[in-house]
Order: C-alpha cells, then structure tokens, then sequence
C-alpha cells in the first residue's frame, strides 16, 4: 500500500526519471564528437520531438537549414537523425556509401500488421535477406510481366484508352481530375498484382481508394511518429486498432482480392500477374523457414506496391494536367510534337519517347517543380560515414532532402519555376541533369520507376492527344503552390477538358 502513497510515488517517479535519463545519456554519449553535424539543443528524453512543426514541416526545416547549414541533427527523443542537403551530399550518401546507408530505421507501428524477420514487404525493409529477395522480386516482375499475355504496355495504353472515354463525358464541363486519375493509376496496379481492372464505378474501386487514403493520413503526423519512437505505448489494449484502423482495413480489402485470386490460380499455367508469381514462389519455398516467401509477407508486399504506386503516379498526373492548364503555350507545343511524331489516329507508345524530347523534358520539369516526395524515405546508416567533414556514425536515421537536389539553385537556371528547357539542350535534344532525383539514388531508389515512366509518359500523351485542357471560364487562375501532406499535392483546381 505504501508504494502508492504520496512519498512513495515520489521517489518512484524520481527513480523513472533518473533511469531515463540514464538511457538518455548513454544513446547521446557518442553524438559528443567535434565532427558531428549540428543541431539545435536537444531537451532530455523527448529530443527535438517538439521543436518539429508537424503541420508545416517544411517550413520548420528550412529555419534549421538556414542556422545550421546543409547537413545538420535533430534528436527525435532517443532516436538520432541528421538531415542531408544538396546534390553532392545526397549523391555521396545515396550513391557512393550505398552499401552502408540502404538500412531503414525501425517501424514499430507496423508490426501488428505481420512485421517479422521473414516478412518485412519491401519499403521498411531492413536492408538484408528479405528485402533483398522481395526487392529482386518485384523488379523482375516488373521487368518480365507478361511476356506471355498482356503486357505492361498494354495495360496502360488500354486504361489510358478508359479514362479518355470518361472524359469525353464530361462533355467541357469543370471538374477535378484526381479521383479519374486516381481510379486509371490504381487500376494498373490491380493489373500488375491481380490481372484485372475495376470499373470507375465499381464500389470496391471506390472503398480501396478511400482506404488508401486514410491509410497515408493515418501514418503522417506527430501520433505515428511519437508511437514509433515510444512503441511501449502501443501495447495499449485496443490503441492499435484505432490509430490504424484505415490500414486494417485497406489489409482487408486486400486479403480478399488474394483469397478470390487464389480460387481462379493454377500453378501449371504461366502466372498471370504478380501474385501468382509470387504464390508459385511460396510452393517453391515450402519448408524452407528462412525464406520470405510466405502469406504474411504477400499481403505486405501487395500493400507496398499499392501504395508506393499508387499515390505518387496518379498525383504527379494531376501535376501534369494544372501546369498545363497554366501554360498553354506549354500545353500547344506538346500538342504540336504528338501531332506530328504519332499523329492523331494512333495510340502512343513508349517507343515513340525518344523521339519526342520536348514532351519527354515537359514529363521530367512536372516531376522537378512538383517534388511531391520531398524527404523521400528515411534511411539509416549501417556503418560510420564521412560527408563533407562530418562524421556520421553507425546507427543514424537519414533525412534525404530531395527537394534540396530538386530546386538547387546551382544546378537549375529557374528553380522556383516551371520550365522545361531545364531538360533541354541547346539544340532542343532531351538532357537529364544529375541532380534529377525525384525517384531518390542507390540501392533503395524507386523500383517502380519504370513503371511510373511508362505511365506518366503514356497518360500524359494519350490525354494531349485528344483534348486541350484549359481553366474554366470564369475561375480563378489556380495556385502552383503545393500543399504539404503525405506527399506535396496540388491545391484543389478544377479544368475543363475539351476535345481536339
Ligand atoms: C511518380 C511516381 C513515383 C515517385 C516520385 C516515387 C518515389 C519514390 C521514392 C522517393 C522512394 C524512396 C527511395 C529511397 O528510399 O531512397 C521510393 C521507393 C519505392 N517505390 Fe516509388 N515512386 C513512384 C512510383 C512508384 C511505383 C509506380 C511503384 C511500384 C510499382 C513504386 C514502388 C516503390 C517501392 C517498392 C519503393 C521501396 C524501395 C526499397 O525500399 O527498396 N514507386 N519511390
Ligand atoms: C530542403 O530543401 C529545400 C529546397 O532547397 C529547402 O527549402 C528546405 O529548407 C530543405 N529542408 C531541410 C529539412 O533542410
């Protein structure tokens, strides 16, 4: 009884105190180097954890960037962190030390979902044996689908063909475009994973998209962040379910396509998509406990590929339709390259991108000036590295900033604006610069990006062959200011699409 008493709660509560404390010091004692980026103070226990303006974290960076400079630590209560600016840096991180920054910090908030060593997906994978097999995984059946049937290519091609119908619906009329976009983008990953694509009016296409929504709000903010950091506290009873009850479902959803897809699955055939590929991998691997290969890990990494592909194409998209609608002098001379190389009668196709570097160098300015991912994904080093005179030891999450290579202000002739020659040559040929990174660099660079080439070429010339689009009569000319999210969204516009 004492113990719950007034003194004894004291000295219990001085004890915790002390002991964490304790814990504190002995995760900070090795930050205490000369070399180490700097940051601003950090209080005992929490870090910096409220020193972060959650709801505008740019903003909040950039006056910590422009104290401290290009590299520079936070503390995010017991977790250390250091931020990465610039081209060079984010190259000498990504690309040179790649073997020692592919490691993904710790997300306990996902182990309710089956986060196990055999089971990791593929994003938060921790750079090892599973996420290697899933990551060589996914890139060959990216590489390789449908070599048999459909393939990729026409997948995309005939969606593009759907979502031009709908369009012509709309008959000139305003409207948003991102739930469209959203639907055609989300039913090529349904025919990656699952050989098959939904009608735009078809409620399970309705409720996945509504989930993965909640899913992307549910996992930003500070309450997943503080969770991740204190996991203690999402043992309490019932916490998970409702924090994450949007993820829970969108599994959900999922389960149920897999299970209906198993029914019509016959090992003997050629594998139709890439779940098949994958169950025929879970046969090969009975047995064999190391592998991940397994059920759990299907469904996360069917839930990865959802919503890394998902999202960040169809938002680029809906980029790509508002720069146009505020430029149409842009918008004629893509319209003038496609009359000309594919015509008006022809479907485009990614052959034809080579031959077409204006439209290619207009796709390439949308996803530079849009930067709709960007602090990427955090990485975590492995291994102590050095990067311009800093010493980062082992064990740090990495904040690679790739907004910083994306408007670099020594690499773009017009950073804060829209405009495509920056991926042009003097003769008008089609011209990358290194500091292009949308889709990050290195061992943990986007594995989908030539997916999402594929579809933001395709989408993009399918829809400016055969309607201008143009800001309705009598709106307000709309914003080219994002606003910071999950990912960097354009504000909410409304176009109207005519057709040529
Ligand atoms: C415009 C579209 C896209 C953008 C801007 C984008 C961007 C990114 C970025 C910045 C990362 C983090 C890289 C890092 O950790 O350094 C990433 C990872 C990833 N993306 Fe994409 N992505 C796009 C489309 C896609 C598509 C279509 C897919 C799937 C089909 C996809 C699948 C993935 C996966 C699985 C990862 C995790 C890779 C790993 O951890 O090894 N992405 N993406
Ligand atoms: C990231 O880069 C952008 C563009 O250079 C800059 O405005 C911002 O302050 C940077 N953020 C951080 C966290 O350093």
């Amino acid at each position: 009884m004492g113990l719950l008493t007034g003194d004894g709660l004291w000295t219990a509560g001085i004890f915790m105190a002390i002991f964490l404390l304790l814990v504190d010091l002995m995760h900070r004692r090795q930050r205490w180097t000369a070399r180490y980026p700097p940051g601003p103070v950090p209080l005992p226990v929490l870090g910096n954890l409220l020193q972060i303006n959650f709801q505008n974290m740019p903003a909040g960076f950039q006056k910590l960037r422009c104290r401290f400079g290009d590299l520079f630590s936070l503390q995010l209560a017991f977790e250390p962190v250091v931020v990465l600016n610039g081209p060079a840096a984010l190259r000498e991180v990504l690309v040179n030390y790649n073997e020692d920054t592919a490691d993904r910090p710790p997300m306990h908030t996902v182990e309710h979902l089956g986060f196990g060593p055999h089971s990791q997906g593929v994003i938060l994978a921790h750079y090892g044996p599973a996420w290697r097999e899933q990551r060589r995984f996914s890139v060959s059946t990216l590489r390789h689908f449908g070599l048999g049937k459909t393939s990729l290519e026409q997948w995309v091609t005939e969606e593009a063909g759907c979502l031009c119908a709908v369009l012509t619906d709309y008959a000139g009329h305003p409207f948003s475009p991102n739930t469209l976009l959203d639907k055609a983008v989300c039913n090529v990953i349904a025919s990656l994973l699952y050989a098959r694509r939904f009608e735009y009016d078809d409620p399970r296409l309705i409720r996945l998209l509504d989930l993965l929504k909640d899913t992307l709000e549910e996992e930003s903010g500070f309450l997943p962040m503080f969770l991740n950091v204190f996991p203690m506290f999402l043992r309490i009873p019932g916490l998970v379910d409702k924090v994450f009850s949007g993820k829970k479902a969108f599994m959900v959803t999922l389960d149920e396509l897999v299970t209906e897809h198993k029914m019509t699955w016959d090992p003997d055939q050629p594998p139709r998509d890439l779940t098949d590929a994958f169950l025929a991998e879970v046969e090969k691997a009975k047995g064999n406990p190391e592998s991940s290969f397994n059920d759990v890990n299907l469904r996360l990494v069917v839930s990865d590929l959802f919503t890394a592909g998902m999202v960040t194409t169809s938002t680029t998209l809906s980029w790509a339709l508002l720069l146009m609608i505020l430029h149409p002098d842009v918008q004629r001379c893509v319209q003038q390259e496609i009359d000309e190389v594919i015509g008006q009668v022809r479907h485009p196709e990614m052959a034809d991108q080579a031959r077409m570097p204006f439209t290619n160098a207009v796709i390439h300015e949308v996803q530079r000036f849009s930067d709709i991912v960007p602090f990427g994904v955090p990485h975590k080093t492995s291994r102590d590295i050095e990067v311009q005179g800093f010493l980062i030891p082992k064990g740090t999450i990495l904040i690679t900033n790739l907004s910083s290579a994306l408007k670099d202000e020594s690499t773009w002739e017009k950073p804060l604006q829209f405009h495509p020659e920056h991926f042009l040559d003097a003769q008008g040929r089609f011209v990358k610069p290194e500091a292009f990174m949308p889709f990050s660099a290195g061992r943990r660079a986007c594995l989908g990006e030539p997916l999402a080439r594929m579809e933001l070429f395709l989408f993009f010339t399918c829809l400016l062959q055969r309607f201008s689009f143009s800001v309705p009569a009598g709106h307000p000319r709309p914003s080219d200011h994002g606003v910071f999210g999950a990912l960097t969204t354009p504000s909410p516009y409304q176009l109207c699409a005519v057709p040529r």
